[in-house]
């Protein structure tokens, strides 16, 4: 199983668009994937998909159910761990509710290949949490300075706080190749210069696409909507690269549940 986290520092730079279409990409890969909900925010999985699951998290967290309960089965053939405020909660666990949990992760993890997890805006604790937690990450940033900005500062944290030392980028809403690349370049030589043991790699860049506010404003993922427009080829790509990536020491169910305990 590999385990990824999606975050960005800012907001409203497309992660949850991303995360959805990801996963319907390494479907079309014949992969089992699952998304871990942890955004708290208002652009939440389950809204994109315009589905209402009636349990989520938190029933976890108090014990009421077992994680494999609160699983949702997509039309996809994707799965999802919906969100909720428990995702607050399951950055304070004790030990004993840590092995509770990890029992059931355990379970419900191995069915997968794919464990995604959609973070929230800023650089909160449960947003380096999951990043710690995940064993790989990808910063999502745009061409704004800001969101430049924002993803050099969420590297610079997780690298401080946790020692994370490895991310990949993906710049959306670019207009060409170029200034994704561009961008890359920048936030690398910014790196290289002043966080030198960090390793950036660049997964690709996506372009700005209306397609993807009309699948928001429909709840259709842009890759069955738009099939064949730029950005769902690309996604397409960025997956394949992705999924050819799959770094050994970064993997693994096992590798996950330490984590978890001792975090
Ligand atoms: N590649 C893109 N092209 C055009 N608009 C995009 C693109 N990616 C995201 N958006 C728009 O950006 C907004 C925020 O997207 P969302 O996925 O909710 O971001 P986040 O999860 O980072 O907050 C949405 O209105 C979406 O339509
Ligand atoms: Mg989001």
């Amino acid at each position: 199983m590999r385990s990824i986290a999606i975050a960005s520092g800012k907001g409203g730079v497309g992660k949850t668009s991303f995360v959805i279409n990801l996963a319907l990409a390494l479907v079309q890969y014949h992969q089992k994937v699952l998304i871990f909900d942890a955004d708290l925010g208002l652009a939440n999985v389950d809204v994109m998909l315009g589905i209402s699951p009636k349990f989520d998290i938190k029933y976890v967290i108090n014990g009421e159910l077992n994680l494999k309960d609160i699983i949702y089965s997509t039309e996809y053939n994707f799965d999802l761990v919906p969100a909720s405020s428990g995702i607050v909660e399951l950055t304070h666990l004790n030990s004993n509710q840590k092995i509770l949990l990890k029992a059931q992760m355990e379970e419900v993890f191995k069915n997968y290949d794919y464990l995604l997890f959609d973070s929230s805006a800023g650089i909160s604790e449960n947003v380096l949490f999951f990043m710690y937690l995940a064993g790989e990450r990808i910063v999502l940033c745009t061409p704004e300075p800001t969101s430049i900005a924002d993803a050099y500062a969420l590297i610079k944290v997780a690298y401080k706080h946790y020692k994370i030392k490895e991310f990949y980028l993906i710049v959306n809403m670019i207009k060409d190749e170029t200034e994704g690349k561009r961008i890359y370049q920048q936030l690398l030589y910014v790196i290289e210069r002043f966080l030198p043991e960090i390793k950036l790699s660049y997964l690709g860049g996506l372009p700005f696409d209306e397609c993807v506010k009309t699948s928001i404003k429909s709840q259709v993922p842009y890759l069955k909507l738009c099939p064949e427009n730029n950005i769902s080829k690309k996604l397409v790509q960025l997956t394949f690269k992705l999924f050819k990536f799959n770094p050994q020491e970064a993997k693994g169910l096992e590798a996950f549940l330490e984590r978890l305990i001792t975090s």
